[in-house]
């Protein structure tokens, strides 16, 4: 699993800007940086883990069961997994998706992730 200092700077950049965008108030705009944010950080578990808090926040903002019951299910598990490698390339992490699909990973992050 790459866990490349290029590909942390990515993920640090993807969390800056969901930051920014919660802050904003633009809840999906955030979501979709914490997708990509998840993309790139699930090889470290706490940076995978702040990504499950962050969509849970807004999955309680929008009063979205379905999303805080799957954040809490991946706040669990995903950092155990992270730990011991255990992670699908390209999940976004979102509660829309299985947690254990792998996905097709953005093409301008490809790259980073391989
Ligand atoms: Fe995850």
């Amino acid at each position: 699993m790459n866990r490349s200092p290029e590909r942390r700077a990515a993920y640090d950049a993807e969390a800056q800007a969901a930051r920014a965008a919660l802050e904003a108030g633009d809840l999906d705009g955030a979501f979709a940086r914490l997708e990509r944010a998840h993309v790139l950080g699930q090889p470290w578990a706490a940076p995978h883990s702040w990504t499950h808090w962050m969509m849970l926040r807004i999955g309680w903002r929008r009063r979205d069961g379905r999303e805080v019951a799957g954040q809490l299910l991946r706040l669990a598990l995903g950092g155990v997994f992270s730990w011991v490698g255990w992670v699908p390339a390209g999940n976004t992490g979102g509660a829309n998706v299985s947690p254990i699909r792998p996905m097709p990973i953005p093409t301008d992050l490809a790259d980073l992730c391989r």
